[in-house]
């Protein structure tokens, strides 16, 4: 499905009925990767997923895409759909970033937040400058090299060697992205705030899921927001790097089944 947003086409999924969840998918990838949570989750609440702006099947824009800016796209969407009553927000990663901007932004249309390999911090000086790095391969060899730098690491190592077909699904996902998206979202995660005391101050359900085989979330990254926010729900995803959601769906599922029974 599409809707015309101000500067933007975007492609979003929307099945089951209930209580909507918005699922935001991280860098580089697109609303498929949700596709076990689309499947798994419709019978339990109003699953939603968009493609952010220059990802998947959306059209790009030019610039930087700040936090900000994207988690203005989500909330244009559930006018759109004519969502009134506020919503969970599931964000993978990057996308935990931007469902962190909307509470900061719209914190009376937020029901309760999952944060899924993401972080709360802003970036350290080391990030910042491997972003421009990144910027500067993906204006120079274009999206074949951003995804041959990612895609190796996305996963746990014995994701890559029993799920060669889900490797495959990832690299499409990845090959979906604009060079434009790619560019704007390495902007805007560099220049995004530090969202702990967002987190502190979130005083609705939250869940943080972690694989534990993360190398761009580990663990203490998971802590740190479990410490800023002692009443979250924690859960660690054995045999998962980046993409718990993929690399172990049933058990994804399973504890944001339990999640959302409690909404
Ligand atoms: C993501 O998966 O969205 C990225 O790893 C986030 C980031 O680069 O900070």
């Amino acid at each position: 499905m599409q809707i015309e947003l101000k500067d933007f086409t975007m492609s979003y999924e929307d099945a089951g009925d209930g209580l909507p969840v918005v699922f935001i998918h991280g860098y580089p990838l697109g609303r498929w990767m949700w596709a076990p949570q689309i499947a798994g989750l419709a019978d339990a609440a109003r699953v939603i997923a968009p493609d952010l702006r220059g990802h998947g099947d959306s059209s790009a824009t030019a610039g930087e895409y700040t936090m900000d800016l994207l988690a203005d796209d989500i909330h244009a969407m559930l006018d759109i759909l004519a969502i009134k009553k506020p919503v969970v927000l599931c964000g993978l990663s990057m996308g935990g970033y931007v469902a962190l901007a909307f509470c900061r932004r719209y914190p009376q249309r937020v029901a309760g937040l999952v944060m899924a390999a993401s972080r709360a911090s802003a970036d350290a000086p080391e990030t910042r400058a491997n972003r421009d790095k990144t910027m500067a391969l993906a204006k120079e060899k274009g999206l074949p090299a951003i995804v041959e730098q990612m895609l190796p690491k996305m996963m746990a190592p014995q994701t890559y060697q029993t799920k060669p077909e889900l490797v495959e699904r990832v690299r499409l996902i990845m090959e979906a992205v604009s060079l434009d998206g790619v560019l704007g979202d390495q902007a805007g995660m560099k220049n995004r705030p530090d969202s702990l005391p967002t987190l502190a101050a979130f005083d609705k359900p939250l869940l943080i899921i972690q694989g534990e085989e993360d190398q761009f979330a580990p663990r203490e990254v998971a802590e740190a927001m479990k410490n800023a926010a002692p009443q979250a729900r924690m859960a660690l995803i054995p045999a998962a790097g980046h993409l718990p959601n993929l690399e172990q769906p049933e058990l994804f599922n399973q504890v944001l089944r339990e999640f959302l029974k409690q909404l």
